[in-house]
């Protein structure tokens, strides 16, 4: 399969090594290459099975803007991956069968819209099916339709009426920019003031409205469910460490590390996220003309009176596909391509390795404001040699008159990954692994997944 790939962070990077993994037995591969028809399918043998049903073997993949880790699994191509019209060209002109995309801006931008258009395969919705993620106040409106569980909310364009809906809900007041704003539109205070500020800052943008919300205590947790449009596949659960510090201390970011398995959740829990919030929403989009293809990422509270849906995202989260994606068995390949071409309902199950992964995010100095860049990150390629943790590249670039020497580009880093045979296992390695990397005002996380690693020890 030719697949393209849009992005370039340490989601991206772990999309890259999911889509280049291959077939269990590659002569199959070569065999079935050559003689098409000729099924190579193996029930006894799910991975394999997979890549001989959906008729695609060896990948070849490409990737834009991509980063220096990518690099290593995919071909960097120079494409402007925000403009729809340049993706579809170069992805005919090419043969791509399936383009994946990323992050949420090309979604937004209507780039899956001008694939589609092309009629070439693509995992990421429409723009219209995006607005679950590009506006909250959409996405309430569509829960409320599919009677979808999740926080009160008022949406206001004025001041007066976000002081009226901060009396209403009382605090903890939540303060959420209705648009895209990196992770970091949401504010939770018990503070008036601070309250009052983000959203008078929210509402100077043009057309601004921000919508104050329900406070939703409880645990969090991330379920990717993949969509056809029709058919939901979840992915197996993660949580998030959203808060800059330890202790969730500190501003909201794109998130600072994260984990999977969750062994405190109950194990209902995945099945009743998708009949009860994935599946609804999935129908509800379908009935509007605007079906949803592509990754709907859940953003879920447990809370005393139950589960509770926070925000919806139309993209892989994150840091959690890095944990996620590295306990995925199953080539991803064939099952994205499935999800594109509405067949994920001939999906076999997929298959998980028993390990568990911990991912601790490295991020810039200043992150999530401001940050320092172009200053070198060393260490990372050793780090990446135990055989149980990976490094996936975010925000590093090579040093314009440098030797292979790579300097920092944007908040996020990297992603430690490592894995275990428990929570416990898996962050030590993942730390250890950290500790080998040197990057002057570099700060990261030293709480992910450590109660939990104590607490099922
Ligand atoms: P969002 O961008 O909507 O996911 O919000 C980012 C983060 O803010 C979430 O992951 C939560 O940690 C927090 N948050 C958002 N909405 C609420 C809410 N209604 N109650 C409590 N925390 C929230
Ligand atoms: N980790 C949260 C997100 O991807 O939005």
């Amino acid at each position: 399969m030719r697949i393209l790939l849009l992005g370039s962070g340490g989601r991206e990077h772990a999309l890259a090594r999911a889509l280049s993994t291959q077939p269990a037995n590659p002569d199959q591969t070569v065999e079935a290459d050559s003689q098409p028809g000729n099924s190579t399918e193996q029930p006894s043998d799910p991975a394999g099975q997979v890549h001989a049903a959906a008729g695609v073997e060896k990948h070849k993949l490409y990737c834009a803007p991509a980063n220096p880790g990518i690099e290593r699994v995919a071909e960097k191509i120079e494409l402007d991956a925000q403009d729809g019209d340049e993706v579809a060209n170069w992805a005919s002109k090419n043969l791509i069968d399936l383009v994946v995309i990323g992050p949420e801006a090309p979604l937004v931008a209507g780039v899956a819209n001008a694939v589609r258009a092309a009629a070439i395969p693509v995992f990421g919705p429409d723009r219209e099916a995006a607005e679950l993620e590009g506006s909250k106040a959409f996405a309430k409106e569509i829960m409320r339709a599919a009677g979808v569980d999740t926080a009160a909310a008022t949406t206001c364009t004025t001041i007066s009426e976000v002081e009226a809906a901060m009396e209403e809900y009382g605090a903890p007041y939540v303060i959420k920019n209705d648009g895209l704003a990196a992770g970091k539109g949401v504010v939770v205070t018990d503070e008036a003031k601070v309250a009052r500020e983000h959203a008078a800052q929210c509402l100077e943008a043009e057309g601004g409205k921000v919508l104050v919300e329900e406070y939703l205590d409880g645990e969090e947790v991330s379920l990717f469910c993949l969509s056809d449009g029709d058919t939901v596949v979840p992915l197996a659960p993660a949580q998030d460490f959203k808060r800059a510090y330890d202790g969730d201390a500190g501003p909201n970011t794109g998130g600072m590390g994260a984990y999977s398995p969750l062994p405190w959740l109950e194990e209902n829990f995945t099945n009743e996220v998708v009949e009860k919030v994935a599946l609804p929403v999935v129908k509800e989009m379908k009935k509007r003309g605007t079906p949803f293809v592509g990754l709907l990422y859940c953003g879920l509270a447990c809370t005393s009176k139950g589960v509770r849906v926070v925000e919806f995202n139309a993209r892989f989260g994150d840091p959690e596909t890095q944990p996620v994606l590295a306990r995925l068995r199953t080539p991803l390949a064939p099952v994205l391509l499935r999800a594109a071409t509405g067949k994920l309902a001939q999906q076999p199950a997929l298959q998980w390795d028993e390990r568990s992964a911990v991912g601790v995010v490295l991020a810039a100095e200043g992150y999530p404001g401001p940050v320092v860049e172009h200053r070198p990150v060393s260490g990372w390629e050793e780090a990446d040699k135990d055989e149980d943790v990976h490094v996936l590249v975010a925000g590093m670039k090579p040093h314009p008159y440098g030797d292979g020497q790579l300097i920092t580009s944007g908040g996020r880093v990297l992603t430690v990954v490592g894995l275990g045979k428990d929570l416990g296992q898996a962050r030590r390695r993942a730390y250890s692994a950290m500790e080998k990397i040197k990057l002057e005002g570099g700060h990261y996380r030293s709480d992910i997944a450590g109660r939990v690693s104590a607490e099922t020890r």
